[in-house]
């Protein structure tokens, strides 16, 4: 039995307020919890979109009420809320600003880069930015980046030429820093028949069924690029998009894949087949999320892992409501047995033990005061 720090997942999809049927704060925190994550970052693509004070609250609430381990809300960058100076408090209470530069599920796109330009100019210096931007659009925001000279966290890196840029930006100092999701490290686009879906047999040209997600599944030049240069990649984040069954057996399957209980199962397998270490997995899973989006520790807070269990990962011992992975009937090692969250409980062989509402904002406002003053220190630290 091995005890690890709980795990921070910076890139979520909760679902709530308005797509509850995929998934809400109640169900998406628990599967969380099962799969030793006690801290979430929500992405503001819900419906509506979170992009100012009252959908923030909306968020907010639900979760309040609903959530069972800790989290934070992003908002979204939007055409209409690029005046961010005028709203000073309401940055402080978000995870970051969520920046989507190209197609994926919702309706939060910026396409003008004027707008790109204006939500870097007037979105706080200190606080986070995290763009979902893939190949040029990559290298363009990383160029605001520079010109701006303020940091930019990449979402879900996939491909061999996106990793070199990071790794070329990192080089020449440019304030990057980027995630990558256990599907593109562990999945190929030639395992997207396997992952299967109607839409397969529908339409049998350039169908990916189950297997649509964005960032796309990338060749197998991309993924062994981002395992050899696993030193440019900071955080592992699970981008948890759950979508209905029924959804994406559709003709139309929306993007996206659950995976905050299959990720430490296939973080510990990689690890016993040697193919990372556990420092490999705690740098970008606790210490490098709470330094890059400032997050608070957790106290009295830990995870116990069985490394020696070995079994497959079913959807149906799963707690989030979307019911199915792309990871059906992998064989893995190692299981999270117990999850304690400030003290608490939280999780025990396969049960939730805290109630909703037990989670905490992170950015709540008597946290905003220590988020504020650990930005600092950040800033001095740079
Ligand atoms: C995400 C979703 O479903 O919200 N889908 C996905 O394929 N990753 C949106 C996103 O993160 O791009
Ligand atoms: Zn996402």
């Amino acid at each position: 039995m091995i005890k690890l720090p709980g795990l921070i997942d910076p890139h979520v999809h909760m679902r709530e307020p308005g797509q509850t049927h995929k998934e809400d704060w109640d169900s998406g925190t628990s599967a969380a919890l099962a799969g030793g994550v006690t801290m979430v970052l929500a992405m503001p693509n819900t419906k509506p979109p979170i992009f100012d004070a009252s959908t923030l609250d909306l968020a907010l609430g639900a979760a309040k009420e609903k959530a069972r381990c800790d989290y934070a809300q992003f908002l979204g960058a939007g055409p209409d809320n690029i005046d961010w100076g005028r709203h000073k408090a309401l940055p402080l209470q978000a995870a970051g600003l969520k920046m989507y530069l190209d197609q994926t599920f919702g309706e939060l796109r910026l396409d003008s880069m004027t707008l790109w330009q204006s939500h870097f100019q007037n979105w706080p210096k200190n606080l986070p930015i995290v763009a979902h931007s893939e190949s040029r659009s990559m290298a363009a925001v990383i160029l605001m980046a520079a010109i701006y000279d303020r940091p930019v966290h990449i979402a879900h890196i996939s491909l061999k030429e996106e990793v070199l840029l990071i790794k070329a930006a990192k080089e020449r100092g440019i304030k990057v820093t980027c995630e990558v999701t256990p599907h593109h490290l562990f999945l190929t686009e030639e395992d997207i028949s396997a992952i299967g879906g109607a839409s397969l047999r529908l339409a049998p040209t350039g169908a990916t069924g189950r297997g649509e997600v964005r960032p796309r599944l990338a060749a197998k030049e991309d993924v062994e690029a981002l395992w050899q240069n696993l030193d440019v990649i900071d955080c592992f984040a699970t981008d948890h998009a759950p979508h209905t069954l029924a959804e994406k057996d559709s003709e139309t399957p929306p993007p996206g894949f659950p995976g905050v209980e299959t990720l430490l199962p296939l973080l510990l397998t990689a690890i016993h087949e040697g193919r990372l270490t556990i420092n490999d997995v705690l740098s970008r899973m606790v210490t490098n999320p709470r330094r890059i989006f400032s997050l608070p520790e957790q106290p009295e807070t830990w995870i116990e892992v069985d490394e020696k269990a070995e079994y497959e990962l079913r959807a149906a011992n799963m707690h989030s409501r979307c019911g199915w992975t792309p990871f059906e009937g992998w064989q893995v090692k190692g299981r999270v047995t117990r999850v304690v969250l400030r003290g608490r409980e939280a999780f025990k062989d396969g049960k939730i033990l805290v109630e909703a509402g037990y989670g905490r904002n992170v950015r709540a406002q008597k946290n905003v005061e220590s988020t504020e003053v650990s930005f600092r220190a950040l800033r001095m630290i740079k």
